[in-house]
């Protein structure tokens, strides 16, 4: 070898062992830089005669161009591992799972909601909605509780600052039986409906929440008895409970709403339950009062109504002894019914 051919062979050597662009970037100096070997060696071409400096600088040329190519194939292949770095550093691992979005389920109580009014719908009733905030009117008054009624005290509730825009104190509602009115006043009979939603009412214990969800029933027309009642909550707990083991009675009560009051009771004929007599709603014959305050004449129209608590028939559904339980948001109680 020759010391030209050692002089590329030494540079591609150089070269390779530059780790990095400044390294590089030195060991070119040695070679191409001012006072480089490839530099040195052109400026003694000056003192050969013509033709060997033809010949030697074209020999020389060959190898600059040589350590040249040398040179820009290893900056190339710093500034590709470079890259190749950087884009290893923000790698982003595209078969991660995503970040999951869980499917939530049915709470037991809208489940109950929902098999309510699918109950009712199918034997005729419509299915109303309206206000939790209620004023003291609708709420109390209209339902025949008038202003200083002790039955109020039955039912201490959460009052709302302000009145709605007659001047009537506002409050969480108590129970669905404004709904009555609402809807009573603005549709004309025959009257067929239930308002399920949720009430309101300062208590808070093993079976009783500050929220609670009630579902209304109201029947009127000229001709409706508590036989009818009877005929329809039948049906709707056989429906709701899915059994036909099952028994119904009616047991005298007081609300200021109705006059006979009662409480209606079931008892299972077989299941953990059997025979024990459970409480589920309240009921009657709408007193005549509420139906003047209807906007209807009580000599014509007659009917009944019903309030019973969903948290209740969910409870007796499942067997679930504490209502806490629904408000929890414990996730090993609520997968249960999902
Ligand atoms: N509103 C009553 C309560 O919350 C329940 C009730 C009883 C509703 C008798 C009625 C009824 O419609 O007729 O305690």
């Amino acid at each position: 070898m020759n010391s030209l051919e050692q002089l590329v062979v030494s540079a591609q050597a150089d070269f390779i062992a530059a780790a990095d662009a400044a390294a590089l970037e030195n060991a070119k100096a040695k070679y191409l830089g001012k006072t480089g070997q490839i530099t040195e060696l052109m400026k003694a071409l000056g003192k050969l005669d013509p033709d060997a400096r033809k010949a030697q600088g074209a020999l020389i040329n060959a190898v600059k161009v040589q350590i040249e190519d040398a040179l820009t194939a290893r900056r190339d292949a710093l500034a590709d591992a470079q890259m190749q770095e950087r884009l290893n550093g923000e790698v982003i691992d595209v078969s991660l799972p995503g970040r999951g979005r869980a499917t939530g389920g049915i709470h037991p109580v809208m489940r109950s909601w929902e098999r309510i009014e699918e109950i009712f719908r199918s034997i005729g009733f419509d299915v109303a909605d309206g206000p939790e905030i209620e004023n003291d009117w609708t709420n109390f008054t209209a339902l025949n509780s008038p202003e200083n009624h002790p039955a109020r005290s039955m039912q201490d509730t959460f009052y709302v600052d302000g009145s709605d825009s007659q001047g009537k104190p506002l409050l969480l509602r108590t129970h669905t039986s404004p709904m009555q009115v609402r809807y009573a006043r603005t549709h004309t009979p025959p009257i067929k409906v239930i308002a399920p939603g949720r009430t309101y009412r300062v208590d808070s214990d093993a079976t009783h929440s500050p929220m609670f969800h009630q579902v209304e029933g109201l029947w009127i027309a000229e001709d409706i008895s508590f036989a009818d009642l009877k005929g329809v909550y039948l049906n709707f707990v056989k429906a709701f409970f899915e059994t036909d083991d099952l028994q119904v009675r009616f047991r005298p009560s007081y609300f200021p709403f109705t006059e006979p009051s009662a409480e209606i009771d079931i008892a299972f004929g077989s299941g953990p339950l059997k025979g024990r007599w459970l409480e589920v709603s309240g009921a009657g014959q709408v007193h005549p009062t509420v139906v003047r305050n209807f906007g209807l004449d009580p000599e014509k129209f007659i009917g009944f109504a019903f309030g019973s608590g969903i948290e209740r028939l969910t409870m007796l559904r499942y067997g679930i002894s504490d209502l806490r339980l629904f408000y929890e948001g414990d996730l090993r109680f609520l997968k249960q019914f999902n």
